[in-house]
């Protein structure tokens, strides 16, 4: 079964890999032609993950799979949240972005955070959304040179490692995006 995920993220595509094993033929953007970068115009991270998904839908006809997700970071009511990518500008980069919210977070005592993944399927025109969550907290160093993003700044709870200081196979058996992906595997196998 072919089914297009509608990321250009190097990392994401990495772990969906990891996850969703050979039963599917996994097709990138660039695989299907879409060279575009697709829009995020919405506030919400659900809103967001729907967009991506019927994009693809819409203008390729084809199977596919969005994943919207973010950091939520409880003493900055829930910042940087759908903001993620962008925190500390359109420059998208990450090193800014924990800078900033490091910067934001001191002075707080709660250093708790959560990283959430919406995953939108759109399969023959029917829309199915799978949720995932990760609870952890923030430090103040980076640790770790794996993953992405925030990875160097968050531990999961129960683990004394950061994200970036897994592997791809650990990150990937407790990551918001794994458990989302583990609900989208099973809804696949049902169908
Ligand atoms: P996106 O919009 O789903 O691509 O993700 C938004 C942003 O959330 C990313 O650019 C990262 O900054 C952050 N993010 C999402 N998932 C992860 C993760 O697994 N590790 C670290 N940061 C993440």
């Amino acid at each position: 079964m072919k089914l297009c995920f509608a990321s250009n993220n190097a990392h994401k595509l990495e772990e969906v890999r990891a996850l969703l094993g050979a039963a599917f033929e996994l097709l990138t953007l660039a695989d299907i032609g879409c060279l575009t970068d697709i829009p995020e115009p919405f506030e919400t991270i659900h809103e967001n993950s729907t967009e991506k998904a019927r994009f693809v839908w819409e203008k390729f006809g084809i199977d596919c799979f969005a994943d919207d997700s973010g950091l939520e970071v409880r003493a900055l009511d829930g910042a940087p949240g759908v903001y993620s990518a962008r925190y500390a500008g359109p420059q998208r980069d990450s090193n800014d972005n924990i800078d900033l919210l490091l910067k934001n977070l001191s002075g707080f005592t709660d250093h708790h955070a959560r990283f959430i993944t919406v995953i939108t399927l759109v399969i023959k025109g029917a829309y199915h959304q799978f949720e995932g969550e990760v609870n952890g907290k923030i430090i103040f160093e980076k640790r770790g040179s794996h993953g992405f993003g925030y990875d160097p700044v968050f531990i999961p709870d129960g683990y004394d490692k950061t994200f970036a200081e897994m592997n791809i196979e650990e990150k990937s058996k407790l990551s918001h995006r794994a458990i989302a992906l583990g609900k989208l595997n099973a809804f696949l196998k049902r169908m």
